[in-house]
């Protein structure tokens, strides 16, 4: 009987079974008696051979059927059914390495025939402009990266975009896993609220009513709050919106936060264990379960495969600035690593230690947010930590002050107006544990993890500061 098949799945297993499939019509090519149609789904593609009938007792498609299929725009949706065959000869140009032998077709919508840009030229790799480059006749037409954007619902149909969100899926299915195993409970903070959670310019100013208002950019004060409000150990995954006024290939104005906070009892090592065990299983499941998607992402984009341990390596900040030092470049012991003293130091590591995923700790408190705990046995340091994966930053986290009186002296000592944080600081003054937690951004980790680049690639509609639409 007839079955709906994916594209993916068709293999010789099912040589001579009758399918039924629903694609893209990615190419056609008419060729005398037959046209060969390319159906692409979810970036897997694979050809059906249309062959006209020119004997009564032939099981193919009339004239008027062929001179149809060839008609068809590219990227309309069509329905064809047809016989699963094994080819003479392998295929080149579809992921799927058998045939259908076509029977019917039926067009479900039509695309209009002129589109923004080609769909091929979109997907083409690296390694195709390599081969350009040295083959005089070949030409390839670079799509840039606004146009892809302003017509991303078209990019986002390429093989490695369809592979970028099912990975990037697969992180977030990864990290909620890991969490309920061990006991957070997942909740949804406020992203309209009163005050800037992280201080600064970069914060997105609202009307609320009335009264005014942001958009948060982050959930960090109703996280710790749910902690205040014993929940022990919490996670969110969210949006967050920072109103970033600079263009990198790391910042967007609004991102998916990954955050957790959780009770420490003794030390905020206990968060850095839980940060060990949650991406050593996000690496390991990603590169168990997305083997395709990562190959597809491999195949436009080429990217060395993430080198981690199974236990992260911890380095101090201290320790870091050492490495820094041997290596000629000497900075405040009191200031922040800027961008390139990060790659630097990332380099430093992977070639020490052999990871390219690990944890600096013990920052100097003149660069941390008001909200960080002090280091117990030197306050000009901190409980703090940023995670790095290929030399950038991908997590912060820290514990947190619940001391209230500490909390308002740190806030004002930083220039922030207490009155805004009023209600939150109140929250320490019924009995709070000691806590802390991290915020992850989405788009970095896979990003990075796949050596993309540029955070837009991995933003599915990407808001940067002009960029709104689509
Ligand atoms: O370092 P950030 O600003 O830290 C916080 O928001 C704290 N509340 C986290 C905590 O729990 N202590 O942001 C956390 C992460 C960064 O490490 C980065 O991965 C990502 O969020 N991030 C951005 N991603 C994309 N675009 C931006 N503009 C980002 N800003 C931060």
């Amino acid at each position: 009987g007839r079955q709906w098949t994916s594209v993916s799945v068709l293999d010789s297993t099912l040589d001579g079974q009758t399918v039924l499939v629903r694609g893209r019509c990615h190419t056609v090519r008419g060729k005398g008696k037959l046209v060969f149609l390319v159906i692409r789904q979810a970036g897997y593609t694979i050809q059906c051979v249309f062959q006209i009938k020119d004997k009564v007792e032939d099981n193919m498609v009339s004239k008027g059927m062929i001179k149809y299929i060839s008609s068809l725009s590219k990227e309309s949706i069509v329905d064809v059914e047809g016989i699963v065959a094994v080819p003479d000869r392998p295929i080149s140009g579809t992921t799927q390495q058998v045939e259908l032998h076509g029977r019917k077709v039926y067009c479900v919508s039509k695309a209009v025939p002129v589109l923004p840009f080609n769909l091929e030229d979109a997907a083409r790799s690296e390694k195709d402009f390599q081969k350009a480059a040295e083959q005089e006749d070949l030409q390839y037409v670079r799509v840039n990266t606004d146009t892809r954007l302003n017509f991303r619902v078209l990019d986002l149909r390429t093989p490695a975009n369809q592979a970028i969100f099912r990975v990037q899926s697969y992180v977030s299915m990864l990290f909620r896993q890991f969490l309920v195993g061990q006991n957070f409970v997942e909740i949804h903070t406020p992203k309209l609220i009163a005050g800037a959670s992280e201080g600064g310019a970069a914060v997105f100013k609202l009307d609320y009513k009335g009264q005014p208002a942001c958009l948060a950019q982050s959930p960090q004060l109703h996280k710790q709050m749910a902690i205040c409000a014993d929940f022990g150990r919490v996670f969110e995954i969210g949006p967050v919106f920072r109103a970033e006024d600079s263009f990198t290939h790391r910042h967007l104005c609004e991102f998916t936060g990954l955050d957790l906070e959780m009770e420490i009892k003794e030390h905020y090592y206990e968060v850095l264990d839980i940060l060990d065990g949650m991406f050593v299983s996000i690496f390991d499941g990603l590169n168990e379960h997305c083997k395709k998607e990562l190959e597809a992402i491999n195949e436009q984009y080429p990217f060395e495969p993430l080198k981690y341990l199974k236990k992260t390596l911890r380095l101090t900040f201290e320790e870091g600035l050492q490495l820094l030092k041997e290596d000629g470049i000497e900075l405040d012991p009191f200031g922040d690593l800027n961008t390139e003293s990060e790659r630097r130091l990332g380099a430093l590591v992977k070639n020490k230690y052999g990871t390219d995923f690990y944890i600096l700790h013990r920052y100097p408190l003149a660069v941390r947010p008001f909200y960080t705990m002090p280091c117990y046995d030197n306050p000009q340091y901190s409980n703090s930590f940023d995670v790095f994966i290929r030399g950038e930053e991908i997590i912060s986290g820290a514990q947190r002050v619940h001391d209230p009186e500490l909390l308002v002296s740190r806030a004002q000592a930083l220039g922030i107006d207490v009155a805004s944080l009023s209600t939150y600081i109140d929250s320490f003054r019924w009995g709070a544990v000691p806590h802390g937690g991290v915020g992850v951004g989405l788009e970095r980790v896979v990003m990075l993890f796949c050596n993309l680049k540029n955070i837009r690639k991995t933003s599915m509609f990407p808001r940067d500061p002009t960029r709104l639409a689509p």
